[in-house]
């Protein structure tokens, strides 16, 4: 069968790229890399798409006169690449209903809270100041909103009492790696779709190893 042609869309660190591109490389993963695009150019996570083989490319917002442009210019990376499915990992842009309409139902999103607490920048820290014992992480389906679109996946951690954001940040990325390409096998095979304004989960994958459960469900 062939697998799901992806591009993965990052501005910084891309660990979450890494854990995909990891997950993408392990036998009978049903989806690839095509291609990865940065709209920074010192993004590390470029380095990281070079290293596995993967086609690396810089969209510079700052060099394009307007969002418009920098979309229409994405675009043609990605339709270039043949990418069939969009997965932000760290990338700092919005992106317009126009661009979301060119990949319906097919652009994900990776975000450190439990969403739909705490959207937008720095998830984490705002966790520690409202002082919640649980945070976690969040894939969801994109919409035009930040961080609203429907709920594919969650993974829960504890905030204790000694955190500081960078200790949060670490135990929540550590669950975002396994949380990620969990979603996007489900997403790519039809067991998790979106189907308006909510996801439409299949019952296959509501048990066994692919089930989307943190903590784990009662057996
Ligand atoms: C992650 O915490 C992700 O949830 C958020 O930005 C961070 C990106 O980290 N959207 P990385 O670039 O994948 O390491």
């Amino acid at each position: 069968m062939s697998r799901a042609r992806l591009g993965v869309l990052v501005s910084g660190s891309g660990s979450n790229l890494q854990a995909l591109l990891d997950a993408c490389a392990s036998d009978g993963f049903p989806a690839e890399v095509a291609c990865v695009v940065s709209n920074v150019p010192t993004a590390y996570a470029l380095e990281r798409a070079r290293a596995a083989g993967v086609p690396a490319v810089v969209v510079d917002h700052k060099a394009l006169a307007s969002k418009a442009d920098f979309e229409r210019a994405l675009l043609g990376v990605l339709r270039e690449a043949r990418v069939e499915w969009v997965c932000l990992a760290g990338f700092m842009r919005l992106l317009s209903a126009d661009f979301l309409g060119q990949f319906p139902g097919r652009v994900l999103n990776i975000h450190p809270s439990l969403l739909p607490a705490f959207p937008g920048l720095h998830a984490q820290r705002q966790a520690l100041e409202r002082g919640v014992k649980v945070t976690g992480c969040t894939v969801h389906f994109v919409d035009a909103g930040t961080d609203t679109g429907p709920i594919i996946g969650q993974a829960a951690v504890p905030v204790l009492p000694d955190d500081d954001e960078k200790s949060l940040s670490a135990r929540i990325l550590a669950e975002e790696h396994r949380l990620y390409p969990l979603a996007v096998r489900l997403a790519v095979t039809g067991q998790v779709s979106l189907d308006g304004a909510r996801t439409r989960v299949a019952a296959q994958a509501t048990t066994g190893e692919l089930a989307l459960r943190s903590p784990g469900a009662p057996k």
